[in-house]
């Protein structure tokens, strides 16, 4: 089948069945096209979690139809294809605790520790973290989360993103520190897990540098997810909804070159608009789910064999659901 017939036959199933689709930013444009709600991430599961039909299709990365699972736990949520997000891979509920021993060898009591888990993780240390009085955040609202987490007086464990734990915590005017770099743990207020985006790591100074010299007036927006010397030399930095949001009110004219995902930044603006990068910064996982994914997946449930369908133990659930809500709360 080529795209213009999947289009109409998905389109036929979406009127036939209790179903919404959401897709997030980083879809390629013919599944993106298809979804009822696009958004970031915390948007994404707020939207589906509130949505009143039954079935919930997901066009995304795993943690991310996950979190409606976690929000949502009667909803039947699927995934066209269930890609796991590179950096929620880099970290399990192993290496959680690992880690969480490297702070109490540190002489760092357990009672002492705060973690705050990005979205980008799964269930299980979401349920970790839950477990721990902890909190989840997303991109959009990391500093608010980590400034509530600090009231605790805890030292706070942020995983798996090292990138978005020390750009909030250069933001903020405090101290962070990788595990692992050689810095006493002690003195750290932000003590990150040594996890990243390797599509955000693409982007390189000398790439602001090489636009800023090209066209001096030039603005610059990134994720969080890059590195701290990128952010630092930013004009912007936002989650994926706030950088769409910056550059819609820039005037055409404006320049700009950013630093985040390609099929995001393809799609922001007609012209005047500049991938930071010399290299296409394609999320592999988010690339996995095509149109033909999400037409098979619609036939899945309109026969019953509710395939590639997300399911959590009730006990990771309540677990993690208690991180997710302490986010929501704020
Ligand atoms: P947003 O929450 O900004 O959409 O980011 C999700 C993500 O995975 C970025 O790489
Ligand atoms: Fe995960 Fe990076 Fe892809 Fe975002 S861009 S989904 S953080 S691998």
């Amino acid at each position: 089948m080529n795209n213009n017939e999947l289009i109409t036959k998905i389109n036929k199933l979406k009127k036939e069945l209790d179903v919404s689709i959401v897709a997030h930013f980083y879809q390629k444009d013919e599944v993106f096209n298809m979804a009822d709600f696009t958004g970031d991430s915390l948007e994404l599961a707020k939207w589906a979690a509130k949505d009143k039909k039954a079935n919930l299709i997901f066009c995304g990365v795993g943690f991310m139809g996950q979190s409606v699972k976690i929000l949502a736990p009667n909803k039947r949520v699927f995934m066209p294809k269930i890609a796991c997000c590179a950096m929620a891979r880099m970290i399990d509920v192993d290496y959680y605790d690992e880690n969480v021993k490297i702070l109490e060898k540190a002489g760092i009591k357990k009672e002492d520790i705060m973690p705050v888990t990005y979205i980008n993780s799964s269930a299980e240390v979401k349920a970790r973290v839950g477990q721990m009085g902890g909190y989840v955040c997303t991109s959009s609202n990391a500093k608010k989360i980590i400034t509530k987490a600090l009231e605790s007086g805890k030292k706070i464990l942020f995983v798996p993103d090292r990138c978005l734990g020390q750009n909030i915590a250069i933001d903020m005017g405090l101290k962070s520190c990788v595990i692992g770099d050689g810095t006493d743990l002690n003195s750290a207020d932000i003590i990150c897990y040594n996890g990243f985006c390797s599509v955000h790591q693409l982007f390189e100074v000398e790439d602001i540098e090489f636009y800023r010299q090209k066209y001096p007036d030039i603005l610059i927006a990134t994720h969080p997810e890059c590195k701290p010397e990128v952010c630092a030399k930013s004009d912007f930095v936002g989650s994926t909804s706030q950088i769409i949001k910056y550059i819609k009110e820039l005037p055409i004219e404006q320049k700009i070159a950013v630093g985040t995902e390609f099929n995001m930044v393809n799609r922001l603006r007609e012209k005047n608009t500049f991938v930071l990068s010399s290299t296409k910064p394609e999320c592999p996982t988010m690339n996995e789910t095509t149109l033909e994914d999400l037409y098979n997946t619609l036939i899945s449930i309109k026969e019953k064999r509710y395939e590639n369908e997300i399911i959590i133990s009730e006990e990771v659930r309540k677990n993690s659901y208690l991180a997710l809500s302490r986010m929501f709360e704020l």
